[in-house]
């Protein structure tokens, strides 16, 4: 067979490799991978959110399967474009894909379906917002409605905060036209759990569970960033709230997108917080979390191409989804400076072992080198019996990578092994 997967970050590259372990699969062509992936998989410079490009290319190349990975293509219509072309793929329509997409659409279908999540307000223009801002409790979370490279969130601990989050966002367009309109929702505490699962709209099949590291520095602290290190599974995800999560979050969400014509089908991420009143959406994504994928993939046992291909003809229900009893930790090396401002250009060292796999994130080759070329560089994961001896595996790994210009955090997993 001859996949295409589109994207090229740590993600891609951690399903790339997973697709590889089947044996039907003879080439994987990456538009556009990176330096990394290219050791894995043929890389065509074509970006991901080419939607026209994409789809020639696979008619050209008589592409058996496609993956769409990103949010961009999957909310621009890749999915449609390609299936309309004759292609079978992973991934949602764009008509589904507006989950992430479009914060006010998901905030609104929780509302009508009773899906527990944040209480809010959404707004079109700054005086509304501003008069809401005078009689809201603090800290108060406002939010762009559209893609903002899971930037477009931001806590503001008091008015002065809010008062600047809502003129950056729709006056001075930090995030362009996706800060046109904004929700201002209630600020929830708990832990915090990313629950991936694998829909065709009939059945809902979660994955492990993970735990993101979202802040750029050690104890949560610094700015928000697209992820900076995860660990599988999550201990906060307890029977008890896997069960109550599936019946109040899982079904529901999967039986109102039917409802609404807008049927899922593909990885259907949900975002979680445990509060005091239980679990509560805090958003929900298209698609694969990165880099939540780079600890749930490697924990996979069953065949991702075959899940992925009853997903695309509606046979999960028929299908073995199976995981190991092991844990995995994976720590993103970041260029020094990230999510700010950061230079690229730096040689990358990358050891012989057998300890663990380094997903490529943001590199280039440069003849037999390979150079930094992006915010996250590279996504170091091991995974073990225990999830300490994990998080040790992948510290250790991460050592012994060659990269002057990154930066880690330190303190991957501390908060999953005080939920032990
Ligand atoms: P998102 O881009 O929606 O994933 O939001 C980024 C991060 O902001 C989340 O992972 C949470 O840590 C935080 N966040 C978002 N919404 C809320 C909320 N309503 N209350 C508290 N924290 C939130
Ligand atoms: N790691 C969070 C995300 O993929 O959105």
């Amino acid at each position: 067979m001859k996949i295409m997967v589109v994207g090229g970050g740590g993600r891609e590259h951690a399903i790339i490799k997973k697709l590889k372990e089947n044996k039907t699969v003879e080439k994987i062509y990456a538009l556009p991978g990176n330096g990394g992936i290219a050791v894995d998989a043929e890389c065509v410079n074509i970006g991901a959110k080419d939607i026209e490009g994409i789809t020639k290319f696979a008619k050209e190349n008589t592409i058996d399967y496609a993956v769409v990975a990103p949010d961009d293509p999957l909310v621009l219509g890749a999915v449609d474009s390609l299936e309309a072309a004759g292609i079978p793929c992973f991934g949602p329509r764009a008509n589904a894909a507006i989950i992430e997409g479009s914060k006010i659409f998901s905030k609104n279908l929780m509302k009508k379906y009773g899906i527990p999540t944040a209480a809010y307000e959404v707004f079109d223009n700054v005086t509304d917002s501003l008069e809401y801002l005078e009689t809201c409790k603090y800290p108060t979370v406002v939010k762009a409605d559209g893609l903002a490279l899971g930037k477009g969130v931001i806590i503001a601990e008091n008015k002065e905060e809010a008062v600047k989050a809502v003129f950056s966002m729709m006056e001075d367009k930090i995030f362009g036209d996706s800060g046109t309109r904004i929700v201002i929702e209630e600020f929830l505490t708990g832990p915090e759990i990313s629950v991936l699962s694998f829909t065709d709209g009939n059945v809902v099949v979660p994955m492990i569970s993970s735990m993101d590291h979202k802040r750029a520095l050690d104890n949560d602290e610094g700015l928000n960033t697209g992820g900076m290190g995860t660990v599988a599974p999550n201990p906060y995800y307890t029977k008890e709230v896997a069960d109550e999560c599936m019946e109040k979050i899982f079904l529901p969400t999967i039986k109102a997108m039917n409802e609404e014509g807008r049927t899922f089908k593909g990885c259907l991420y949900f975002g979680l917080m445990i509060t005091s009143d239980g679990p509560k959406v805090i958003e929900y994504n298209c698609r694969f979390g990165d880099p939540e994928t780079q600890v749930v993939l490697p924990l996979l046992e069953s065949d991702l191409l075959t899940v992925m291909q009853a997903v695309t003809n509606g046979t999960l229900a028929d299908t073995e989804v199976k995981f190991s009893d092991e844990n995995a930790c994976c720590v993103i090396l970041a260029s020094k400076g990230y999510p700010v401002k950061y230079e690229s250009g730096f040689e990358i060292v990358l050891p012989e072992t057998d300890d663990g796999v380094i997903y490529v994130a943001g590199a280039k080759k440069d003849g037999d080198k390979l150079l930094s070329a992006g915010g996250r560089v590279l996504g170091v994961t091991a995974t073990a019996p225990t999830l300490k001896e994990a998080i040790d595996k992948a510290y250790a790994l991460t050592a012994k990578v060659k990269f002057d210009n990154g930066y880690c955090r330190k303190d991957i997993g501390k908060r999953a092994l005080m939920g032990k």
